[in-house]
């Protein structure tokens, strides 16, 4: 194959590889990858599922350093970009360090019973037989609610509170608004095409994210006149003296970062609804293990094998991107390729997790593969790993386990058209609204 001066192999033209994403959705990342290599030029950037190079990117703390010039772009393109994830150097440190407290095992432990209480208030307005149109957006009405108890120490029935939730929300579908959205893989006709809607909704996108600050900023005042509900993110960032203007635009990227666990739970009970066995054992798991309880904490991990072999494998078959950038730090040779200093790449997570070269039967959902550990180290990291890893990982797996268990024990879903795929966009979402019926079980 013909390479350039790096000798990196070149990829596809952007109109083929957008094709191929339309024509075989999530299938085609790893078509990709069979077709030009595990590691190709695309666009000027080095896209790779080589799990060398993978490794080196996240544990070789000279290529975290600097963000890829991706996530400054994302700054002026989408309003959630100045949060943690975007940044470098000094800022991220000093945000990193004010909120991670936060995030430790020992604090998330600690929300478990209030989590597990949220969720069950939350399902009593639920009628015998829930209808739902769109079970993501469902699914992101009850994590809202749990992302402002836990994570910002308010209560989500409060009327300024529950107004604020409402506006996240809203914000999050307008900004991944199919139409307008343009984390396509790479920049090509289509992405021009919606060019003048993006500009269009742009303006509108910032008047609500205006809005959506004040809101943020009244609730931080308020909590100035010494209402301070333990730890949470509004109050370590303002006793780490960031501005209420920062605070809102931390809490608004954190919530963007919070629906990732949106998406996954919604591959998860889509994949139950066509498994009534597996539905029936997990059911069995969690209530012999919660006992009176009722609610998993974080301890019963170890002792909810299928559980866990679950999640594991929903977080494989739907990772929260299909890609993440990086910039390397410092110039490295990989099999005679150099590949220079502060060249972009993109890690492709959907074709780690799915390439047939690390995976048995990649395109099964088979939670018993994680009887065993992956054979090839770095071809699975739904949370990324190393310095730049998420650091919600400990949090997104107990709201996991604490919705499954809690929809599961009063509920069975049942999903209209099992044959729904994900659209063609980095952030995957599913094409169009998973449709179908909570039913409440009767009382054993
Ligand atoms: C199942 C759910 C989740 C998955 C699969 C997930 C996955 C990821 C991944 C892959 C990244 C790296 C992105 C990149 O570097 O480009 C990331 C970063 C991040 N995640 Fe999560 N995440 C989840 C839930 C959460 C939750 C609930 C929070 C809490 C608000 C959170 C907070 C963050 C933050 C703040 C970062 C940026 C960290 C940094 O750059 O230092 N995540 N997540």
């Amino acid at each position: 194959m013909k390479t350039n001066r790096t000798g990196i192999p070149p990829g596809p033209v952007v109109a083929e590889a957008q094709h191929l994403l339309e024509q075989h959705r999530e299938k085609a990342w790893v078509m990709l990858t069979q077709r030009y290599g595990k590691s190709f030029l695309y666009q000027g950037n080095l896209v790779t599922c080589d799990p060398r190079l993978v490794e080196a990117l996240l544990m070789d703390r000279t290529h975290t350093q600097r963000r890829s010039s991706v996530y400054k772009y994302a700054s002026w393109m989408i309003p959630i970009a100045p949060g943690l994830l975007f940044m470098d150097g000094d800022a991220w440190e000093k945000r990193l360090r004010a909120v991670m407290p936060v995030f430790t095992k020992a604090n998330v432990d600690s929300y478990a019973e209030c989590m597990h209480q949220q969720v069950v208030q939350h399902v009593t307005h639920w009628s015998e037989n829930q209808p739902f149109e769109d079970l993501y957006a469902l699914l992101v009405n009850l994590n809202s609610a749990l992302f402002l108890k836990v994570g910002c120490g308010l209560d989500p029935d409060e009327p300024g509170v529950h107004e604020l939730g409402r506006a996240l929300v809203d914000f999050k579908f307008h900004y991944m608004d199919s139409r307008t959205r343009l984390d396509d893989f790479g920049m090509g006709k289509r992405q021009f095409a919606r060019l003048p809607r993006f500009v269009r909704s742009h303006w509108q996108r910032n008047r609500k994210k205006r809005q959506l600050h004040a809101q943020v900023q009244s609730l931080v005042h308020q909590r100035q006149k010494g209402d301070s509900r333990g730890l949470n993110w509004i109050h370590r960032l303002q006793e780490a003296g960031f501005s209420v203007a920062e605070i809102a635009d931390e809490v608004n990227h954190l919530y963007g970062a919070y629906n990732a666990l949106d998406h996954v739970l919604t591959g998860a009970f889509y994949e139950l609804s066509q498994r009534p066995a597996l539905v029936e054992s997990l059911r069995n798991e969690l209530r012999a293990v919660t006992g009176e309880r009722g609610y998993p904490t974080r301890d019963d991990f170890r002792v909810l094998p299928n559980t866990i072999q679950f999640m594991k494998e929903v977080l494989r078959v739907y990772p929260a991107t299909m890609g993440v950038a990086r910039r390397f730090g410092e110039s490295m040779s990989v099999d005679g390729v150099t590949i220079p200093k502060g060249q972009e790449t993109l890690i492709l997570l959907h074709a780690l997790h799915h390439h047939p070269d690390f995976w048995q039967n990649p395109d099964q959902f088979e939670p018993s593969r994680w009887q065993q550990e992956p054979s090839v180290p770095f071809t699975y990291i739904p949370f990324l790993t190393g310095p730049r890893k998420c650091i919600g990982q400990h949090l997104a797996e107990l709201n996991f386990v604490i919705v499954l268990n809690a929809l599961l024990q009063t509920f069975s879903v049942e999903i209209s058209d099992p044959s729904i795929r994900l659209a063609a966009f980095m952030m995957p979402r599913f094409e169009r609204g998973v449709a179908g019926i909570w039913r409440r079980r009767k009382a054993e």
